[in-house]
């Protein structure tokens, strides 16, 4: 595996890597990898011939009050992870690299960016459009890998390649659960032994409304209602939000009568987590 520091390197390493007419795939991550992030290199390594994987922890995604600092990094174990995945290239860049004149251009799906998350989160995916775009630049790859989990960030990210016609594929991949349901997250680490429990309320909160919508309720608010008593009976969880939304536009959907979005955040003591499930009539 070939560790590029610099865009130059990474640069150089990924056009070697397509002039031997390889299918080039990225997964983009902020590191402190888990089965999830491994299942999207296992993604791209059956669907490419070569992958490139980026550790960054993006400074421009997070908001001022929030876990930038105290980000999980792992870099030693996530190479050795990596390595074991038979990925071709890391791209890890420092801050500056990617940085380096302070931060004036951006890159910004407007409406789809103030929708679900970037409604909590202010900013949040003008930082994430903007890095995976500086990342599609510099890697160049034909395909890029996803996880389901982060719903609104895919749509905001689809929209972006859409709309800026770049020429990649993006590749969605399941959300990966630990074996009591709780989707797998880098930010699980924050939970002590009680908010771990807890967390759960998320999952079955989407169960709640699965049921619901398989008991034939096509109302959205009712199945909103039917998660909220959920989360009622777990008060230590804030509910952030619980919202029935298209998958493509992040609009709200009153009845569901195609492919719907249900999705939903809340803060485990300090820690906020997102979930999400996909209703198909
Ligand atoms: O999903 C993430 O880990 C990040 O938002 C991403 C796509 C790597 C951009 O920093």
């Amino acid at each position: 595996m070939k560790i590029c520091l610099t865009i130059p390197e990474a640069r150089a390493a990924s056009r070697d890597a397509r002039a031997s007419g390889k299918r080039l795939g990225l997964v983009p991550t902020m590191g402190a990898l888990h089965e999830g992030h491994l299942s999207l290199v296992r993604a791209a390594n059956a669907q490419c011939d070569a992958v490139a994987v980026s550790i960054f922890v993006n400074p421009t995604q997070f908001g001022p009050t929030e876990d930038l600092s105290k980000y999980p990094r792992q870099f030693d174990r996530d190479c050795r992870l990596l390595e074991k995945e038979g990925v071709e290239i890391l791209f890890a860049p420092s801050v500056e690299e990617i940085y380096p004149n302070g931060e004036v251009t951006w890159v910004l799906v407007e409406g789809l960016s103030e929708k679900l998350d970037g409604r909590s989160r202010p900013g949040h995916f003008r930082g994430v459009t903007t890095i995976v775009s500086k990342l599609f630049h510099i890697i160049e790859p034909e395909a890029a890998f996803f996880g389901q989990k982060d719903a609104a960030q895919l749509a905001v990210i689809r929209r972006m390649v859409r709309d800026l016609n770049f020429s990649i594929e993006i590749i969605a991949c399941p959300i990966k659960r630990e074996p009591d349901g709780l989707a797998m997250s880098s930010r699980n680490a924050y939970l002590n032994r009680e908010e771990r429990g807890r967390a759960l309320v998320l999952q079955r909160s989407l169960q709640r409304a699965q049921q619901e919508f398989q008991a034939g309720e096509r109302n959205a608010a009712k199945l909103i209602s039917a998660a909220k008593e959920v989360f009622a009976r777990e008060p230590l969880v804030a509910l952030d939000y619980f919202e029935v939304v298209d998958p493509g536009t992040l609009d709200l959907v009153e009845r569901i009568s195609q492919k719907t979005l249900v999705a939903v955040a809340a803060y485990v003591g300090t820690t906020r987590l997102i979930d999400n499930t996909v209703l198909e009539p």
